[in-house]
């Protein structure tokens, strides 16, 4: 008997439990989406993926924004197959090829061309994490100043430099000395606007304050080698700055010599409904960050920036994995088809449709605070309006129900993240092959997950 209990107890390897017991077992206790998403993926295609179990999935989460083609998309299938047969080198340092060659000549051809006329460009190591790293050295550098300005909310990855510009104090606080001369700025995040004023005016507040700490020779802030943001903050809670915000932070840093890097991450290659997101406001740039999409789903990752910034010596930032063939292959592909079927445009009409669904799924529901976002970019904030609003009507965040919503979707087949202060954001990251017909799907599992979460509430309370 006591045989037959362990028996049914112990998960065969067919099963999602068989591999997550193995994973708990052998991987660090930094493993972080396995526990918010408890599957082992063995199968994909385009938005889909399918379980051990045989379970399929709608992918919203998409690696994290990288695959922008969906899963094994044919296009890019065929450009590593191409890189394999016909022998070329997977891998060569920042030795120059053919391949990486072409994907220059694509990238630069869809950067705007007021950026790119004078633009270099450096492969970095290959995260978004070490072009992050790589963009800072390059501005201090190039300045021979100390401090970099960054804004609350922001994310720019987890290795020990782009911690430090990231606004999620939870994973800094166990960190000591992380990169000193770091300030932050206030976003303009209008639904917990800290000037608790929100819309236009605290987006004003907000670049006021910027020149303000700028201007201010009392401001105990020594003018920066740099200031680094997203055109919509991603891990931070899905939050699009305003394109007059943009400009007029464009024009601060321009008018006193600061070279303004643009994180696109995570933004880059179509998602925000442009193929890059600062395109939205027109402003240039002086550094552009790329990574996730330009690899199209294989590690890659670049720093673009203006020719004048080029002050830095041979062998400044190095690193050994910056020659991955095959994930330079798989952009191009990525970027042709992307530029081909004018998928920027796509994101932009069905983001404004997943967008559309969502908000009148807020109607009858009484726990989304906001649904905001740029194109297939898109959170839904979750907030407990059984406590107060504050005087902007902005209810508390509710991390437990976000929790909550997300494992009624991935029950029902559907992947979401979560993101923002204290996880409470629900993050909508689709391919952007979605269909119209995906996103009405979608659109109707969240709303079921979020009913049946609020049901439950109801009967609890
Ligand atoms: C805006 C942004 N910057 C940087 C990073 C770090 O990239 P990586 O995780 O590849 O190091 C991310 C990752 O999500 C990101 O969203």
């Amino acid at each position: 008997m006591v045989g037959v209990i362990l028996k049914m107890n112990h998960p065969t390897r067919g099963q999602n439990a068989y591999y997550l017991t193995n994973q708990e077992l052998h991987e660090s206790n930094a493993r972080s989406y396995p526990r918010r998403i408890p599957i082992a993926i063995k199968e994909a295609n385009g938005i889909m993926v399918k379980d051990v179990e045989g379970k399929n999935y709608f992918d919203c989460l998409a690696g994290a924004g990288t695959l922008a083609l969906g899963h094994n998309h044919p296009v890019v299938i065929e450009a590593i197959q191409k890189v394999l047969h016909h022998q070329l080198p997977l891998h060569t340092l920042d030795i120059t090829t053919p391949v990486k060659d072409e994907f220059i000549g694509e990238l630069f051809n869809i950067l705007p061309k007021e950026f790119s006329s004078k633009a270099k460009i450096l492969f970095c190591g290959p995260t978004g994490a070490d072009a992050v790293e790589a963009a800072i050295k390059l501005v201090k550098t190039a300045t021979g100043k100390r401090s970099i300005f960054s804004f609350h909310g922001a994310y720019h990855g987890m290795t020990h430099g782009a911690l430090s510009l990231t606004g999620n104090v939870s994973p800094k606080q166990s960190v000591a000395n992380l990169m000193p001369d770091v300030h932050f700025l206030p976003y303009p995040y209008s639904y917990r606007c800290p000037f608790q004023q929100g819309g236009d005016l605290g987006a004003q507040t907000s670049s006021h304050y910027v020149q303000h700490v700028l201007d201010d020779p009392e401001s105990g802030i020594v003018s920066p080698a740099g200031m680094i943001m997203e055109i919509v903050q991603g891990e931070g809670g899905v939050i699009p700055a305003p394109n007059s915000w943009i400009d007029q932070i464009r024009s601060i840093t321009q008018d006193r010599g600061i070279p303004l890097i643009i994180d696109e991450v995570q933004t880059g290659l179509g998602r925000t409904g442009k193929l890059f997101a600062f395109e939205h406001s027109g402003i240039v740039p002086d550094v552009v960050i790329l990574s996730k999409a330009i690899g199209g789903s294989l590690p890659l990752s670049v720093v673009v920036y203006d020719e004048s910034l080029d002050k830095w010596s041979s062998g400044a930032h190095a690193g050994t994995f910056r020659g991955n063939q095959m994930a330079m292959a798989a952009g191009t592909a990525t970027i042709r088809f992307i530029q081909e079927n004018k998928l920027e445009i796509q994101a932009d009409k069905l983001g404004n449709k997943m967008m559309g669904s969502l908000k009148e799924i807020q109607k009858n529901s009484s726990s989304i605070g906001e649904v905001r976002g740029r194109g297939l970019m898109i959170g839904v904030e979750i907030v407990n309006t059984q406590q107060s609003p504050n005087k902007m009507q902005s209810y508390p965040p509710y991390p437990e129900l976000a929790r909550q919503i997300q494992h009624e979707c991935l029950k029902r087949g559907l992947i979401l993240e979560l993101g923002g202060r204290y996880g409470s954001v629900v993050r909508f990251l689709p391919p952007l092959i979605v269909t119209e017909k995906q996103v009405d799907i979608i659109c109707e599992i969240f709303d079921t997950a979020i009913q049946s979460v609020e049901r439950k509430l109801l009967y609890f309370t």
